[in-house]
């Protein structure tokens, strides 16, 4: 950590009616302190069918907690039957837009090029980037998993400027350790954002690299997230599984107290 604001996602996936939502929200909100939001943003990515209530709970309670989409259409706006396009979602409050998840790449053929063209959709509605990358078993044990993980960032900040880059938040979840409950080690996890982290001094500037968030994410629980966080290039977590508990979530946000 340095001078960036920790970031703490809960990536809901396919959990939860719009109803379970605002319960959720509810009791989250419940547990997150003064203290918690001066050490972390806190931020949920519900289905989009509950983003509406999301809003409404947040804004009429006035709640700190941010929230954004798990995926964004490339397009803005015409024949795309089921897409949500990002500036639906910008009207609806969202701040993140999570892209390139490894669900959406395996289950949903994304490739990178679709990828950087949901990111600069989101960019172009004002939406923060969430941009996850990372490598499979195979790609890891064949000793590729840093070539493979930096293509991926370069692939999908193809033509994003450095001004834009600076906001972005970039995720890595290898995608072994995703639902698994296998995690990667604290030092393996590090050495790949210290790695990106590079990467984006290369591709942009030293500053700019200094500004982007870089969280990891891969079963991540209470249990683990203070030695994930003890390193100093990961900002923060992006969480599923755990995330749908809020108390468990709360915790997370709370690492400094975890063991
Ligand atoms: P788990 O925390 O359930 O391993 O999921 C990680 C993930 O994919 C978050 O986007």
């Amino acid at each position: 950590m340095s001078e960036r604001m920790a970031l703490m996602v809960g990536n809901w996936k396919l959990h939860f009616t719009h109803i379970e939502a605002i319960a959720y929200v509810q009791k989250l909100a419940f547990r997150l302190t003064d203290d918690d939001y001066a050490r972390a943003e806190v931020a949920v990515l519900p289905p989009f069918t509950a983003l509406r209530s999301v809003q409404t709970i947040i804004d009429a309670d006035r709640l700190r907690i941010r929230y954004g989409s798990q995926d964004i259409s490339a397009h803005p706006s015409g024949p795309y039957t089921g897409e949500v396009a990002g500036g639906m979602l910008a009207k609806l409050g969202c701040t993140f837009a999570l892209v390139g998840h490894s669900e959406r790449r395996q289950h949903h053929g994304e490739d990178d090029a679709l990828v950087n063209a949901k990111l600069q959709a989101a960019l172009s509605c004002r939406l923060t980037p969430i941009l996850a990358v990372g490598e499979s078993l195979p790609v890891r044990q064949a000793g590729n998993a840093i070539s493979h993980t930096v293509n991926q960032l370069r692939a999908g900040l193809a033509g994003v400027s450095a001004e834009q880059a600076a906001d972005m938040v970039i995720a890595y979840e290898p995608i072994w350790a995703i639902g698994t409950g296998e995690v990667a080690t604290p030092a393996d996890a590090g050495q790949m954002a210290g790695e990106l982290r590079a990467a984006l001094v290369e591709l942009y500037s030293a500053a700019c690299a200094r500004a982007v968030r870089i969280l990891y994410g891969g079963s991540v629980k209470a249990s683990n997230i203070r030695s994930l966080m003890a390193q100093d290039d990961i900002d923060g977590a992006l969480v599923g599984g755990a995330s749908l508990d809020p108390e468990e979530f709360a915790r997370i946000v709370r690492w400094p107290a975890q063991s």
